[in-house]
């Protein structure tokens, strides 16, 4: 689903695809209609292979069964997508095990594995803007992805099931995909795991758990667009409470070897969705809840409808954090991960808001304890908000001098015009993705304030900016 392409990643995809080796091989029929094959990238400056080129993904409906004791899974996933070019072959991004079989349109492709990149090449080539679906079989174990700088993530096999947490790029872990936020979708997941043991996913049930055979299924629904990274299946020995309190329905799950209180992790996520959707508008999704589970990976993941948090009950400061995140981040996206600021200031600027009005330290005092730090301090430095690098996506930085960033433009522009401003941003950019630049010229005309020496000084600019 793109909504819309921003200029920035659709030039950089252009020049991608001109670079592409393969361009220059492209072939055309009778009537003269160019096909080609589709990049292996969308351009992420931090991520190149992040995505392909050529088509635009609409649904996913992944159909996996999974065995936690031998890690193995029989699956099918089936993308239904559209053609923004005429493709003689197309890549998706894959790093899961044997595929068995390619369906193009029901008809057999031909496939190769390179790296992260699985290449289709369909007996026909598809015409520009048509729809199109592709069924990928495949089987055998999964793992995670492990990287110095970003952790483990993907799917995550835990002591009685797995859990899966792909920020930034670790989708392509368990299924076929266009692996990048630029690209959402909806999704289907059918769920099989051995009977006793508990199946969740992003999104809604549809119909009740059934079970044959020794082995239970479960079916999750995300209607809303999602990016791949923040699809969640969670598998394994779970206490769960799912109720309609105050409208949106509430699903939270935790591993009774971490707690046995399900309850309260509900009641505080039922709390702060609706102090969220106080501050932020309404919320942007059909569902919403929590999945505490035994992760071992050190983070928390803000995956749609339902956080995952790991291997320990979470302060509410989290909760509020990876909740804020389901608009700023999985409604208003980043249009590539060089604006990780744009989520992790706006969900750390949340915290601040909460701890205000919750007996916490004020906003004011939350910026002057992090301003005090002296001029030599690693955050006046490297890496910068606003282009931290690949390795820096989550440092410190990010997030406090992300939030900085926000309260020095409250500061400048007044309370009114920045509270405007949050539910506007997630109001205009809802279910889409967004840039820095988008949000400069929204806060500008919202405060009639010319604002671009603010974030050039706060996000891109090493050194201590003037108190504003
Ligand atoms: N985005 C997550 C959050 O802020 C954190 C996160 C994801 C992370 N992957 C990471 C932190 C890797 C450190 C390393 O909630
Ligand atoms: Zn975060």
């Amino acid at each position: 689903m793109r909504p819309r392409v921003p200029t920035t990643i659709a030039a950089m995809a252009a020049t991608a695809a001109l670079l592409a080796p393969t361009a220059a091989t492209a072939a055309t029929t009778g009537s003269g209609a160019a096909f080609a094959p589709g990049s292996s990238g969308l351009g992420d400056p931090y991520f190149p292979l992040a995505g392909n080129g050529g088509y635009d993904a609409v649904h996913y409906d992944l159909d996996l069964d999974y065995t936690p004791s031998s890690r193995k899974v029989v699956a099918t996933s089936t993308m239904r997508a559209t053609a923004t070019r005429g493709l003689s072959r197309f890549n998706l991004d894959f790093q899961g095990p044997k595929v068995t079989k390619v369906l193009v349109d029901g008809r057999k492709a031909k496939f190769r594995r390179d790296g992260q990149e699985l290449v289709i090449t369909p007996a026909r080539p598809i015409p520009d803007g048509q729809d199109f679906r592709v069924a990928v079989s495949y089987a055998g174990p999964l793992a995670p992805i492990k990287d110095a700088a970003l952790g483990v993530y993907g799917w995550v096999p835990t002591a009685d099931g797995a859990v899966v947490l792909s920020q930034p790029d670790g989708a392509r872990s368990f299924f076929p995909v266009n692996d990048h936020p630029s690209d959402k979708a909806s999704y289907r997941v059918r769920l099989t795991v051995p009977a006793g043991l508990t199946g969740l996913a992003s999104g809604e049930p549809v119909g009740e758990v059934s079970t044959a055979k020794g082995r239970s299924t479960s079916v999750w629904e995300s209607r809303e667009p999602m990016a791949s990274y923040l699809l969640t299946v969670a598998i394994g020995k779970f206490r769960v409470k799912s109720g309609y309190n105050t409208g949106v329905l509430n699903i939270t799950a935790v591993d009774p070897k971490l707690s046995r209180s399900e309850g309260l992790l509900y009641d505080t996520t039922e709390k702060v969705t609706n102090w969220a959707s106080d501050k932020f508008g309404t919320y942007p999704f059909s569902s919403t809840g929590g999945i505490l589970d035994d992760a071992k990976v050190e983070y928390a993941l803000e995956t749609q409808t339902r956080p995952v948090y790991d291997s320990k009950y979470p302060e509410d400061g989290l909760v509020v954090h990876e909740l804020a995140h389901q608009w700023f981040g999985n409604s208003v996206s980043p249009a590539s991960w060089k604006e990780i600021w744009l989520n992790e200031g706006f969900a750390t600027y949340a915290e601040w808001m909460w701890a205000e009005e919750h007996g916490g330290d004020t906003a004011q005092q939350a910026f002057d304890r992090y301003y005090a730090r002296p001029a030599g301090h690693a955050m006046w430095k490297k890496p910068l908000p606003g282009d931290p690098g690949r390795a820096g996506m989550f440092a410190g930085s990010v997030y406090t001098r992300g939030a900085m960033t926000l309260h020095a433009l409250r500061l400048t522009i007044g309370d009114e015009a920045f509270s405007e401003l949050l539910a506007a941003w997630a109001t205009k950019y809802r279910h889409r993705d967004a840039t820095t630049a988008d949000l400069v010229a929204l806060a500008e005309e919202i405060s009639g304030r010319q604002l671009d020496d603010l974030f050039t000084a706060w996000l891109y600019t090493a050194g201590k900016p003037d108190r504003p």
